[in-house]
């Protein structure tokens, strides 16, 4: 219904609306990051006035992305860009290249990187970016055409100041350095700060590669003090073994806690007395999978759940802690390595069974907290060397870890509420500082 200039709507819409974008049956990720929201909002105090603008996206960027293929004809691929708040700063967040990307999930992925770059309190909002493709299905010069197109699209809301993707699932430096080309080209001069997780010699920082794998352990070694539970001694268990999955094992092991189980899209290995990691990673390098590594036995996928361990490293898809699997894990404590690995379902059934989660919103913050740096060096075009981003990196995620420990005492909560309840009470406090335009 429409009314007249200046006339009040006597039927206003419940602030509670859902966007008429998605479907209300069937929300996809977007519905579990309102449920978040929902649990969090009690804590939020005079805050919660403000929670309505964290249920919705501030911007939401659907483009057409048309490329010629090699044989000449022309395909059409769907693409976002969701800034989902940028009340503290730029949106920052990855951009993912999948055939199953939906607006729900690269909304859902958006609102969680607001979450995460609060969490450990880098100067971001929160966005994401995907594209409906699956990259193994073009050749490397598709593959270029339609990071570039699609660079081109989302060009009028990305910018150094304004919105900063990064790699994800699918992308790497190479597709960086292909939009950071692409957007400098069209600005006319070289913009680095454009994207992070660039190559180091595009303006790339050193250690950003690690850096979710080196934030997953730091993480951890700090839950583990508070539960009384010896690293040196524990057993690891680990899913997925490609950038965050091969380094937070690689840590755990020099340590000298024994990793027992690895799990990849090839298969699963066990060895009690803990696999030679080193050893592992070469293998890795040269097979791309865990499948086929001498010195170990193998075992049917379902049973890496259930295996002996005292840490779990969910570091592959979304998802994958579920009802089904929940109640088998042994480990007493999870460090979700991936974005969004347990269901919500999952994480009600870890916390009666007293296993204690890390969720992915400080466990894999490493990467955006390097990220960060990364951009701020090409600013100032200085560059650090990487025991000083290291050195960097593990005070800020001991930091952001031990605030939210607090929190989760204070309020007797889980540490994925406790993150929540500091995440949005930084953004929300930024909102009401900054107050409403016009
Ligand atoms: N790379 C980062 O900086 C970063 C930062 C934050 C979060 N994450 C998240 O971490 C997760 C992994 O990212 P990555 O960068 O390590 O990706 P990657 O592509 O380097 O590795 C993915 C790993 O998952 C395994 N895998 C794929 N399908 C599987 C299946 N069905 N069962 C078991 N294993 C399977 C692959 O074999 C591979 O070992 C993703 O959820 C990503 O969003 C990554």
């Amino acid at each position: 219904m429409s009314h007249a200039p200046g006339t009040a709507s006597t039927a206003a819409p419940s602030p509670n609306a859902l966007p008429s974008y998605l479907d209300a049956n069937n929300l996809g990720p977007w519905g579990i990051y309102l449920q978040q929201v929902d649990r969090v909002t009690p804590y939020l105090g005079s805050l919660a006035r403000w929670v309505e603008t964290l249920k919705r996206p501030k911007r939401a960027l659907i483009v057409d992305v048309p490329i010629h293929l090699d044989d000449g004809t022309v395909a059409h691929f769907e693409g976002y860009r969701v800034q989902h708040n940028t009340s503290r700063g730029p949106g920052k967040g990855g951009v993912r290249f999948h055939q199953d990307v939906t607006l729900s999930e690269v909304m859902a992925l958006s609102a969680w990187m607001s979450i995460k770059n609060a969490a450990v309190n880098v100067p971001y909002g929160g966005a994401k970016g995907g594209i409906r493709v699956d990259p193994r299905r073009l050749s490397r010069a598709e593959l270029e055409r339609v990071t570039r197109r699609y660079t081109s699209e989302i060009g009028i809301i990305i910018g150094p100041n304004k919105d900063i993707p990064a790699p994800d699932v699918n992308t790497d430096e190479q597709i960086m350095a292909w939009m950071m080309d692409t957007y400098s080209m069209n600005q006319g001069s070289t913009a680095t700060g454009v994207v992070t997780g660039k190559p180091v010699d595009l303006g790339g920082s050193l250690g950003r590669r690690e850096a979710t794998g080196r934030g997953v352990f730091t993480v951890g070694v700090e839950a583990a003090k508070h539960i009384g539970l010896d690293v040196a001694q524990a057993r690891v268990a680990v899913q997925g073994f490609g950038n965050v999955g091969g380094i937070a094992a690689k840590l755990f092991a020099e340590t000298g806690a024994r990793v027992v189980a690895v799990q990849d899209h090839g298969g699963t290995i066990y060895r009690e007395a803990g696999l030679n990691v080193p050893e592992l990673l070469k293998h890795v390098a040269e097979h791309r999978t865990v499948a086929g590594f001498a010195g170990a036995e193998t075992l049917p996928n379902d049973q890496f759940w259930e295996v002996d361990c005292e840490i779990l490293i969910p570091a592959a898809l979304e998802g994958q802690i579920n009802k089904t699997n929940a109640g088998r894990i042994k480990a007493r404590m999870v460090i979700e390595g991936a974005n969004g690995p347990t269901t919500p379902e999952a994480d009600d059934i870890l916390q009666e069974r007293n296993v204690l989660v890390l969720p992915d919103v400080i466990a894999n913050a490493g990467g955006v907290t390097v990220s960060y740096f990364e951009w701020v060096q090409d600013f100032s075009s200085f560059f650090w060397d990487e025991d000083e981003i290291n050195a960097r990196l593990v005070r800020i995620m001991r930091a952001a870890f031990a605030g939210i420990w607090q929190v989760a005492q204070d309020h007797k909560v889980s540490l994925r509420t406790a993150t929540f309840i500091v995440a949005c009470t930084r953004i929300l406090h930024t909102r009401e500082l900054r107050g409403l335009y016009p």
